[in-house]
């Protein structure tokens, strides 16, 4: 169904994995996509356009306003004012599995700069954009993690609980432009970047299917169905929530 025809979406750490599935998902829904990474998101854009739809690749870090700038004017120029934006772009695979006890002050500022001042600062460059759109839908990729904890990795999931907190935040201060803020909290799933790090499989991957109600491995595209519709006016009336896609791991 192509009920994001003529919208404008954004979508951060596009390049591979769950980023790169969810820009797809709204482009085959309609949206003209900005893929944007801190690496060139070429494949994505490639994907896409053979799909027939229509996709701008930008190179952004989400920590850099000036890159976040070029961004939102190299998309207002191709395709006009932004109407979705998915913060997506995060650390995650490439984190070293360590003992809290372990964590470096640096490794821990590192994890919060991407994932939480990162979003920040993606979402401050975007909501102008927005404004000048008359309204739109951000969806924050956070982590089911964030309900029960995880071992091994407490500053990833203090990051994604301030995912979520930030969401509730940006959903109160926005909703008078028209802008809706919705946070999707993961369940943890065989992205590219998991599957580059074995040991990542090694440690999460039985425990997590394990703790589901739909007993199998999660995949980027289970999140296909879920984005498009918090992106597209079928969630016209829901803000400000964070919703559990993880297969009936968290039930709260
Ligand atoms: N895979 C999981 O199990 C899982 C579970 C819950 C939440 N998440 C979240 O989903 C998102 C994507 O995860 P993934 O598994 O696809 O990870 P991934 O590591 O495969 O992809 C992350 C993407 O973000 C990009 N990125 C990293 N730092 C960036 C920066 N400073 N600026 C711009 N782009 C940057 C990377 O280049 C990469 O393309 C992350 O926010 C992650 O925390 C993942």
């Amino acid at each position: 169904m192509k009920n994001l025809e003529g919208k404008v979406a954004m979508v951060t750490g596009a390049k591979q994995g769950i980023g790169q599935a969810l820009a797809l998902s709204l482009a085959k829904a309609g949206a003209r996509i900005v893929a944007s990474d801190i690496t060139h998101p070429t494949e994505t854009i490639a994907a896409i356009q053979a799909e027939g739809g229509f996709a701008l690749g930008c190179e952004a870090d989400v920590t850099d306003n000036d890159s976040l700038q070029a961004s939102v004017a190299a998309a207002e120029a191709e395709f006009g004012p932004i109407n979705i934006l998915i913060n997506n772009a995060g650390l995650f695979s490439t984190i070293e599995l360590k003992p809290m006890l372990e964590i470096t002050e640096e490794e821990f500022d590192q994890v919060m700069r991407v994932n939480v001042r990162g979003l920040f600062q993606a979402t401050k460059a975007v909501v102008p954009s927005m404004r000048r759109a008359n309204g739109g839908s951000i969806i924050n990729i956070g982590s089911g993690t964030m309900h029960r904890g995880a071992p091994l990795f407490a500053h990833y999931v203090a990051s994604k609980g301030a995912v979520f907190s930030l969401s509730r935040s940006m959903a109160r201060e926005f909703a008078e432009s028209g802008i809706r803020v919705n946070c999707i909290t993961v369940g943890f799933t065989a992205s590219k970047g998991v599957l580059d790090h074995p040991e990542m499989m090694e440690k999460f991957s039985d425990y997590t299917i394990a703790a589901r109600m739909i007993k199998r491995e999660m995949v980027p595209e289970d999140l296909s169905g879920t984005v498009v519709y918090l992106a597209s006016d079928a969630s016209a009336f829901v803000t400000g929530q964070a919703l559990n896609v993880d297969g009936g791991a968290v039930t709260y």
